[in-house]
Parts: C-alpha cells; structure tokens; sequence
C-alpha cells in the first residue's frame, strides 16, 4: 500500500465509488460524519465484543476515520490502527492512527498482518466485492477477527411516504448503475465469512430511526442533494417527488432507513497463510 494522497481517477472506464460521491469542498466528509454518526454506536459495540487492545488494526475504506480514531483508544499503546482509503482527503490526522493511501481493488498487503481487519459500508459500493473480501481476508492474522458491515435495504421499500419511498429507490438503483453498488449486499452476510473458513460467526442488524435532525435525515438529505441530477439522468425520477422528499426530510418525518448487517468471524490459529474458500454462496 502506498503513502497518504488523494483519490484515483476512474480506472479503465470501470464505475467507482468515488465518480458519484468526490469529496469535493470536504461535502462528502460531512455526508460521511452523518452516516458515521448514525451507526458508529452499535459498530463500537460490535468491535468491543472482540478485543482489540494490543492488537494490530486495519479500517479499510476508512473514510472521516470516526472508528478508527475509536479503535486507537481501545488498542493502548502496545496495539496499532492502519486506516486506509482511495481518498485520504477525509482522514484527519491523528497522533495513533497510521493513514494509507490504496485503492483496495487493486492493491494489497502482506498475509496475516492484522488481528483485525474491519470494513464497513466498502464492499456495498464496489462491484468486485468477492474478490476484494476474499483479499482482506488474506490479510487476517491466524486467530485474528474480520468484521465486516454493509446495507441492506429492510425498510424504506415499505415506507407509507411515497415521496421519501420513489427517492430511495431511484437513488439504490443510480448507485448500481453509476458505482456499481449493492445496497442489499449485507443482507448475503455471513455466509461469504464461512465461506471462506472463517469460525466463531456472529451476526448483527442495527436500523437506525429516521427523525428530526437525527444523522440519518441528515445523510439522506445530503446524499439526495448532491446524487439528484444523476437520479433523474439514470431513473427519469420526477424531479418534483425529489423535491417532496427533500421537503419531507428537513421537516422531519419519523420512518425507518436503511439496515445496517455485521458479520465477523475469527481465523482459524493453525490456517494456511491464505484463507482457501469452503464453499460458495448459492
Ligand atoms: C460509504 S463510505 C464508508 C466510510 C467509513 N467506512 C464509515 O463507515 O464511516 C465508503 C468509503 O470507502 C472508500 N472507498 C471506495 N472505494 C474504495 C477503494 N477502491 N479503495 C479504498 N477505499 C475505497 C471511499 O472513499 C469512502 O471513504
């Protein structure tokens, strides 16, 4: 992996994560304090279950780095946090942190460096997801923890606000069709994790609520904004249901969003230097 920069251009005409959401004038930081903030509760308890102190930490596709400033105070002194981001431009420095620039479809580190490898909303947004899991998983320590988090869409495609439902869809199916994203990718979890022999599988659903000035409203409102010309480009959304919907949000409705699944699992101690998969999703 190389040294701190700032994020890669589309590579070979392949859509990216980054061709729809460019941390341009740090907007996208902010976006992503918001969705940090919704979930970073229950990922702190999640990871807390594992133990991390004096372990050896990697955050990849950390962006602001909220937990993996977190992490650095529940490794101590004797253990070590590596964030790691296409676009390092969101990591603000921080004495314990060890920052890396890499685009994680491509690069790489060497096997069994870290007693936990963690990912949270990465592999949702990138269409080489099998492939770059089955790589972060090479680089889990025999004995050491792989946790992992992505979306799944449990309760917006049931929402009783039209506006809010139709502004959602369009914008899951822009994703796809413009990064290459997967919003129900989480729910497939854990079974790419045992899959690939990883034991002591855990499972976790967290749905955070949707209400007046809560992070969530906030993350919609600013993904809406900044996606809404690109919505109406790839799915013909009626700009007026945006509209609605934005309207909706800075009043403040009370509705369910997005879902967010973890799944971890531990490295068998006597594995081979590389995870070999068991089996494959069907
Ligand atoms: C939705 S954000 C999640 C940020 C953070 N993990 C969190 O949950 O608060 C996805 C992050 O993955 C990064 N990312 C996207 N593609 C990447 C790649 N190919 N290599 C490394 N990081 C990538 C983005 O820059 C962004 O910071």
């Amino acid at each position: 992996m190389t040294q701190p920069g700032t994020a890669a251009t589309t590579r070979n005409g392949q859509p990216r994560y980054d061709d729809l959401f460019r941390n341009v004038d740090q907007a996208e930081a902010r976006r992503l304090h918001a969705l940090a903030a919704a979930f970073d509760p229950a990922s702190r308890s999640h990871l807390s279950r594992l133990g991390v102190a004096g372990k050896q930490c990697l955050d990849v596709g950390a962006g602001p780095g909220t937990l993996s400033i977190w992490l650095t105070t529940q490794t101590g002194p004797s253990g070590g946090v590596h964030a790691v981001d296409v676009d390092t431009s969101m990591l603000a420095a921080h004495p314990e942190l060890t920052v890396l620039q890499s685009d994680v479809t491509s690069d790489s580190c060497a096997p069994g460096t870290f007693d936990l490898v963690h990912a949270r909303f990465l592999l949702t947004h990138l269409p080489e997801r099998a492939a770059v899991l089955r790589r972060m998983a090479t680089w889990v320590a025999p004995g050491g923890w792989l946790m992992v988090s992505d979306f799944a869409d449990l309760g917006t495609a049931s929402s009783p606000y039209a506006s809010y439902r139709e502004t959602l869809a369009a914008l899951f199916q822009t994703m796809a069709a413009t990064v290459g994203s997967d919003i129900n990718y989480g729910r497939t979890y854990p079974e790419p994790l045992a899959a690939l022999g990883f034991t002591d599988i855990g499972l976790a659903v967290d749905t955070p609520v949707l209400c007046p000035s809560s992070p969530m409203t906030v993350f919609w409102h600013a993904t809406i904004e900044r996606t809404r010309q690109h919505m109406t480009a790839v799915t013909g959304v009626d700009p007026a249901t945006v509209d609605t919907a934005l309207e909706l949000l800075t009043a403040g409705i009370w509705d369910l969003s997005v879902s967010m699944i973890t799944a971890w699992g531990r490295r068998p101690a006597h594995s081979p230097s590389s995870p070999t998969p068991t089996k494959t999703a069907g």
